[in-house]
């Protein structure tokens, strides 16, 4: 017999995530004595009777108040699935969020979040640089559906935001979110949830956060204030590089909110993708602390490389104010690093990319692998060069997600690849023909 958004039961009562990752949300007896949940690959679920079926789709569709005592039944996967039920329940844990909604890809969390959150009419205020996928949607998308969007640079302080809010207030298109991604994708920048939080609220607004790159270990922005969290779970979350998925945490009226429009928009979650996921939060903490060490000690050696201009790594803050907001809202600089190659361009940059071994030169971040890309003219090619230059995505921007190989593998695959960026082209020939030669031995 199923039962859902059942209070948290007093055995589990204050234990920490990593405890809860393997049983919270699921009872074996629902499923023969399984220890893990199984895969529930359904498209829709059968009612006991016919007075069930009409009892469910009232909840769901908001027509008669749901009895609080009761489980919402199960009716069909668009709507709702046990595996992604009992995913959320787990997710809620890291952020200490009311709710929780899966997505079908990080994307699709964001996009139904701001379509279900901002009406026609009305205004998203958003940080600079972000993700290429949120830049897009928020610069030509939802601009194009009559949504008004304005951005700020991501170092900017509450003050700038607000003066933002008030001038669109005036204007007749007041914000409704504003949206954070903080550490900002590539250039690690970070912006102050708090600070942001009062200025969103002061204009009547949501603060929404992109988590993505710092993941629920090392910051939980509902504490500071936000009232939604967004991630991408296609990385730390899921951590291994094998599957897309998006998650959304909040309130529980604002959760259903969103729900509704993942209902009819059908940007959930699909069941294995759920259990996936689920496998791998039992290993988040191991998997992220490991990335995070590793960070740690990359970082601290590039800063000392002569062929390296400046690191860009929360755990090493460029300015009082960087800092300080660290200190803040964070509790660990999380496992991304980007780097600016010193007197490169974009011929060196490829160069030393094209050098790498160990880590994959591939996007994405936060899986158990290493990867390393050219945010210039990959994760971030659609930003137009001359917004690129101005917050910071220059040619020698590197990006490296770490994962949780042996660091000193690590510092000599990137070694390695930094002193070829010196090697004069007939040497990289000469180089390359000897290690051909070598593995075809
Ligand atoms: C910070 C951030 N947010 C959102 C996304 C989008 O996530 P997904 O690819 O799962 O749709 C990404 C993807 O790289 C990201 O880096």
């Amino acid at each position: 017999m199923r039962k859902k958004r059942h209070p948290m039961p007093p055995k589990y009562e204050g234990m920490h995530p990593e405890s809860l990752m393997m049983s919270y949300g699921y009872v074996p007896a629902w499923s023969e004595g399984s220890v893990k949940p199984p895969i529930f690959q359904t498209s829709t679920f059968a009612f006991q009777s016919a007075e069930e079926g009409k009892e469910f789709f009232q909840w769901a569709y908001g027509l008669k108040e749901k009895d609080p005592d009761k489980p919402m039944g199960l009716i069909y996967s668009r709507l709702n699935n046990p595996d992604l039920e009992i995913l959320e329940e787990r997710l809620k844990l890291w952020d200490e969020a009311e709710e929780s909604a899966v997505f079908s890809s990080g994307m699709s969390a964001i996009s139904t979040s701001l379509l279900s959150l901002v009406p026609i009419g009305e205004a998203v205020v958003f940080s600079r640089p972000i993700y290429g996928g949120t830049d897009l949607l928020l610069e030509t998308i939802l601009p194009e559906r009559g949504i008004v969007t304005r951005e700020f640079r991501a170092r900017s302080e509450p003050e700038v935001v607000d003066a933002i809010c008030q001038e669109l207030k005036d204007a007749g298109t007041p914000a409704r979110v504003i949206f954070l991604e903080t550490p900002a994708n590539p250039t690690m920048c970070m912006t102050d949830i708090e600070g942001m939080a009062e200025v969103a609220h002061r204009h009547e607004a949501l603060c929404l956060v992109d988590n993505t790159f710092m993941g629920p270990l090392y910051q939980q922005p509902l504490k500071h204030g936000a009232d939604l969290v967004v991630y991408s779970a296609t990385k730390y979350l899921g951590g291994h590089s094998d599957l897309v998925a998006g998650v959304a945490l909040g309130s529980c009226e604002l959760i259903e909110q969103v729900k509704l429009y993942r209902t009819i928009l059908g940007t959930m979650l699909e069941p294995f993708s759920a259990w996936l996921l689920m496998r791998s939060l039992e290993t988040a903490k191991l998997r992220i602390t490991c990335s995070r060490k590793n960070a740690e000690k990359v970082a601290a050696w590039l800063a000392e490389q002569p062929r390296i201009e400046k690191v860009h790594f929360p755990g090493m803050p460029d300015t009082p104010r960087q800092k300080e907001i660290y200190e803040k809202q964070c509790t660990g600089p999380g496992g991304m690093v980007a780097f600016d190659l010193k007197d490169a361009g974009e011929k060196e940059a490829f160069r030393f990319l094209n050098n790498i071994k160990l880590a994959k030169l591939a996007v994405s971040l936060g899986g158990t692998e290493s990867l390393v890309e050219h945010p210039a003219t990959m994760t971030h090619a659609d930003v137009p060069v001359e917004e690129q230059e101005a917050i910071g995505i220059t040619p020698a921007l590197v990006r490296l997600s770490v994962g949780i190989e042996h660091p000193d593998d690590l510092i000599s695959c990137l070694s390695y690849a930094l002193e070829q960026i010196d090697v004069e082209e007939d040497d990289e020939v000469e180089t390359t023909v000897a290690s051909v030669d070598e593995e075809s031995k």
